[in-house]
């Protein structure tokens, strides 16, 4: 490969990386479209708080990047649990905002190791 090709496909991999990136942050979350779609969460994850059993992990007041970050690590297969990764396949850039605002706007019962909540 001569330098100048080397050189065009790494600007082209560039422009396609920083293309990609904006995209998925102007996606926002709109709480009441994600209240609808929890419907199917309810069946492991309850209202937020009261959950199936302590096993299903609570998602009410949760910080909505920690949620986002989770869903896309199971959907990419990079947080690995046979559920969630179903759960997770499907989910558009949308349905995460939407879902992760929602859960996010909750009270929940999450707090830090000293008790503070959040
Ligand atoms: C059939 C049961 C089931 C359903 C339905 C379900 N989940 Fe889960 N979810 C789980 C289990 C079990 C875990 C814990 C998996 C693990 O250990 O990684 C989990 C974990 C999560 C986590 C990670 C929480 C954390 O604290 O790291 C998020 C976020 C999440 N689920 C969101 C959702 C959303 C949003 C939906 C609906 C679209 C949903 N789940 C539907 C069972 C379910």
């Amino acid at each position: 490969m001569s330098l100048r090709l080397a050189t065009l496909s790494l600007a082209l991999a560039v422009a396609g990386l920083s293309a990609s990136t904006p995209a998925m942050a102007s996606v926002h979350g709109n709480a009441a479209a994600g209240k609808d779609k929890a419907k199917v969460c309810a069946a492991c994850h309850g209202d937020g708080n009261k959950t199936l059993d302590g096993t299903y992990p609570k998602l009410a007041g949760q910080y909505p990047d920690y949620l986002s970050k989770a869903l896309h690590d199971y959907k990419a297969g990079k947080r690995k649990n046979v559920i969630m990764g179903g759960q997770a396949a499907n989910l558009s850039e949308q349905d995460i905002a939407d879902l992760t605002e929602y859960f996010g706007s909750l009270s929940g019962g999450i707090h830090d190791l000293t008790g503070h909540n959040r």
